[in-house]
């Protein structure tokens, strides 16, 4: 047991503290924001994470976890300080340290005893040295014994529980031996279920946590990519995704196909390891491509839905799901808050939907949109509805009672979670990501004469309106 104090209630704070508290450990999440600390005193999550309100209730309960704004009181009553707060994306793109360093300036300033400092946010390669040598400035000759580990995290919203629980592995980054024990020992429940630990320098700990985000991101631009690529030959991307899964060396996931990346992790991490790759004098020409397909892709889908819907202005397009993945709440970085801002900008009226993250997409989205009971009344008279999460709910939607409430049977699936030929039999005209299914024409064959005409004039406007020129004639 190690007594532990959490600096910052955001997403990865409060889930490392709660869970960490469920090992056995007694952890003091300490954070700035007076009323999110009484909240939290009475069981009141700032966001929604599946079982997390649970985990807390019950740490609370027995007496491990707590939650105060005193810094100094918590860091003098703990041996460990794991540092969990914001990092924002400075003007520049490169992450904004200053809630950090910060941090370490207050902790130099209350050490009573030995401290072991844990960087648990993600922080460019080469913070937990400058935090190392702050916090030694500060102590000047006082000669009080400290240590500076890199902890990061790699939980996935809306699973996050579960993945502290069971984590594939966890990352241990120290310069010291008894660094490395005390940390070995706040993760004793997952030491002894063998989970591997991977223990190594501070800054190749930091790294892991850029190259793991990065890679998982290049895998979906790559995908996108191919999707796109679909498109153009007539092929289909999620059979080509299983066929490259099936490969044990590539593996099936992060393969899924869609509107690009987005949420509070991915967009910002592969920004910062392009910045600090530069500055460091190395260019990551693939972190670079895989940031510019994804930009490009979102671009895509607003494309998509004006070749569907070519006027748009006047129109009204129902979004459902506002959320930047199922599961959770959180719209940072979202599609469907993008795609909700470019119809606007266009001059649709929107109707949206989303189970959970309508609360919070209100205060961001202007006045004039309409946030709808369900999926079904967002699709009331409107000229076409984008699916932009992927969201349970919206798998098993009732195909008849949409169209018949549509004012157009027009559906953008931007997370392809419809079959197109279902989409086709049900009468809609339809789009997903990649989802080609060009057969060659034979010898003998009846072209119908309406593909024609739209051939030149649409092939020469998208690659997208060119491949659905190409299908014509086929499934829709
Ligand atoms: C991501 C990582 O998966 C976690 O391991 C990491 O700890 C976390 O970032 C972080 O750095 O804190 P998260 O942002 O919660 O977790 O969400 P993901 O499930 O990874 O999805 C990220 C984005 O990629 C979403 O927009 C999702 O829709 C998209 N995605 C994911 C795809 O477009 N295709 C896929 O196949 C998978």
């Amino acid at each position: 047991m190690q007594k532990i104090t959490m600096l910052g209630t955001g997403y990865v704070g409060l889930v490392t503290g709660a869970c960490l508290a469920d090992f056995g450990n007694r952890v003091i999440c300490v954070d700035t924001d007076a009323d999110k600390v009484e909240a939290l005193k009475l069981g009141k999550l700032p966001f929604y994470e599946f079982s997390l309100g649970e985990v807390v209730t019950r740490n609370v309960a027995e007496g491990r976890l707590s939650f105060t704004t005193d810094l100094p009181g918590a860091i003098r009553a703990s041996k460990v300080i794991f540092i969990a707060v914001g990092t924002p994306t400075g003007e520049g793109g490169e992450a904004d340290l200053a809630q950090v360093f910060s941090a370490a300036r207050t902790i130099a300033a209350n050490m009573n005893g030995y401290k072991l400092v844990v960087q648990k946010s993600t922080v460019p390669v080469g913070t937990g040295e400058r935090v190392l040598r702050t916090i030694e400035g500060l102590l000047k000759r006082k000669k009080l014994p400290f240590d500076v580990a890199s902890n990061p995290e790699f939980l996935r919203e809306g699973s996050a529980v579960e993945d502290f629980m069971r984590p594939d592995r966890v990352v241990i980054g120290t310069w010291s031996k008894k660094a490395e024990a005390i940390l070995s020992e706040v993760y004793r429940p997952l030491y002894l279920s063998e989970t591997p630990m991977v223990k190594t320098s501070v800054q190749t700990a930091e790294l892991i946590k850029y190259a793991s985000n990065a890679f998982l991101a290049t895998k979906i631009s790559f995908i996108n990519e191919m999707a796109n690529l679909c498109e153009v030959l007539g092929a289909d991307v999620k059979t080509v995704a299983k066929g490259m899964g099936l490969d044990k060396r590539i593996g099936p996931k992060f393969l899924h196909a869609g509107p690009g990346y987005g949420g509070s992790c991915f967009p910002k991490d592969t920004m910062a390891l392009a910045i600090f790759a530069r500055e460091a004098g190395m260019p990551s020409r693939i972190v670079e491509a895989t940031i510019e397909v994804n930009r490009e892709q979102r671009l895509r889908m607003m494309a998509t839905i004006q070749a569907l819907v070519p006027r748009l202005r006047g129109s009204t397009i129902a979004v459902l799901g506002l959320s930047f993945k199922p599961m959770t709440d959180d719209i940072r970085d979202s599609v469907g808050i993008d795609l909700v801002r470019m119809l606007r900008a266009r001059g649709a009226k929107v109707r949206t939907f989303d189970p959970v993250a309508m609360e919070r997409a209100a205060v961001e989205l202007p006045k004039t949109i309409y946030f709808a009971k369900d999926s079904y009344d967002a699709a009331k008279g409107a000229d076409g509805l984008v699916i932009a999460t992927e969201w349970n709910e919206f798998r098993m939607l009732d195909l008849g009672k949409l169209r018949r409430l549509l004012g157009r049977p027009v559906v953008i699936d931007t997370r392809n979670i419809y079959d197109p030929i279902v989409l086709t039999a049900e009468g809609f005209r339809h789009e997903g990501v990649g989802r080609g299914r060009r057969v060659p024409a034979r010898a003998g064959d009846k072209v119908k004469p309406a593909a024609r005409p739209a051939r030149n004039a649409a092939a020469s406007k998208t690659p997208k309106a060119a491949a659905r020129v190409r299908r014509a004639g086929t499934a829709s």
